[in-house]
């Protein structure tokens, strides 16, 4: 009698969820980027993007007529990413460079050599993260998170801010997180020195993304550069490679998250979008405005942030 009341019971359940398996589906899936820009003559640059919402960002723009350069540390994972969107766009115009944002010596190669062969740069997406990784400093001394999700992305955009410039009208894609809510910066130990939780410390460096976003916005007034930050949404990726427990959680909870795919819509819309032509210090998700988190908003800690970054790079950036 049990066991038939629990067959009975899985299957009800069972057929519950196939019913409702379209709709969790849709409501997943998220916000779309419906522009039809066509980016013909247009230069792009998406670091990370040899894997997940950086990939499919790249088949997009790849597939609206971009030349698309994939900026990867691991230069053969890269040209397997690039073989994959030959054959998914026809006549997709895709390189890979080497970069290795952990480095600051790697950035400042890969944008002395960008420099020279390069003549325009469009679109600047700085997609590449890391998630959770147990404490782990680049090659410069930074704690991993923090240097390579932001100081990284910093140093690199300070590098080929003058030929985006050039090259305007540009736009610059920061991708942060919703788990910027969940972060503040340690002003007093922004390395996690004294103490490091590998969760607090990705939330940092989202955090960080957002005041970047928010103080460049204003600085290239004028200049016909804009930049916005981004929240792709839950998606199914590599991200959670370091954490057993996110692995866990993102494989029982699959149904519910994005594909890549569809993670990369906002970084879709905010590099295409006709309606974002002048909006610039912005924060997306779903492909509308989205809410930033007060300590996101604070003027004091965006512009110390923005200092004490220069001062770790060793750069002047007025
Ligand atoms: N997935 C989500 O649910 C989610 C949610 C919110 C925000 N995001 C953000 O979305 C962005 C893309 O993440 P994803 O989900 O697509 O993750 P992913 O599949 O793990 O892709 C991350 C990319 O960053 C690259 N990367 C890591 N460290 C690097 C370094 N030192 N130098 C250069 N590239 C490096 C990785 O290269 P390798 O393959 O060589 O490691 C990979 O190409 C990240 O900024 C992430 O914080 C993701």
């Amino acid at each position: 009698m049990v066991l038939v009341f629990i067959c009975i019971s899985f299957g009800v359940i069972g057929l519950l969820m196939m019913l409702l398996f379209p709709h969790i589906r849709k409501y997943a899936a998220g916000g779309v980027c419906r522009s039809q820009a066509r980016l013909d003559g247009k230069t792009v640059l998406i670091t990370g993007a040899n894997t997940g919402i950086g990939k499919e960002t790249a088949v997009d723009l790849a597939s609206r007529g971009a030349r698309v350069i994939l900026a990867c540390r691991d230069v053969e994972k890269g040209e397997i990413a690039a073989a994959e969107i030959r054959t998914r766009v026809g006549g997709a115009k895709v390189e890979v460079r080497e970069l290795d944002l952990a480095d600051t010596s790697s950035i400042r190669a890969f944008a002395q050599k960008f420099l020279k062969e390069v003549n325009h740069l469009h679109v600047l997406i700085n997609n590449a993260g890391v998630m959770m990784c147990p404490y782990m400093k680049t090659a410069d001394g930074f704690e991993m998170q923090l240097g390579v999700n932001h100081l990284g992305h910093f140093l690199l955009t300070y590098l080929l801010i003058g030929l985006l410039k050039r090259s305007a009208p540009s736009r610059i894609v920061v991708v942060s997180s919703l788990a910027h809510y969940f972060g503040w910066i340690r002003l007093h130990d922004l390395m996690s020195q004294g103490s490091y939780n590998s969760g607090l410390a990705y939330c940092q460096s989202k955090l960080a993304n957002i005041l970047f976003t928010r103080e460049l916005g204003p600085r290239l007034q004028g200049s016909k550069v804009t930049v916005n930050s981004v929240h792709p949404g839950s998606v199914r990726s590599e991200l959670v490679r370091h954490s057993t427990v996110m692995s866990l959680l993102f494989t029982f909870f699959g149904m519910f998250l994005k594909t890549p795919q569809e993670g990369a819509q906002t970084s879709i819309y905010c590099a295409v979008a006709e309606e974002l032509d002048s909006i610039s210090g912005k924060h997306f998700s779903d492909c509308t405005p989205a809410f930033v988190a007060p300590q996101g908003r604070s003027e004091d800690t965006k512009r110390k942030l923005w200092d004490i970054s220069c001062d770790l790079l060793g750069i002047e950036w007025d």
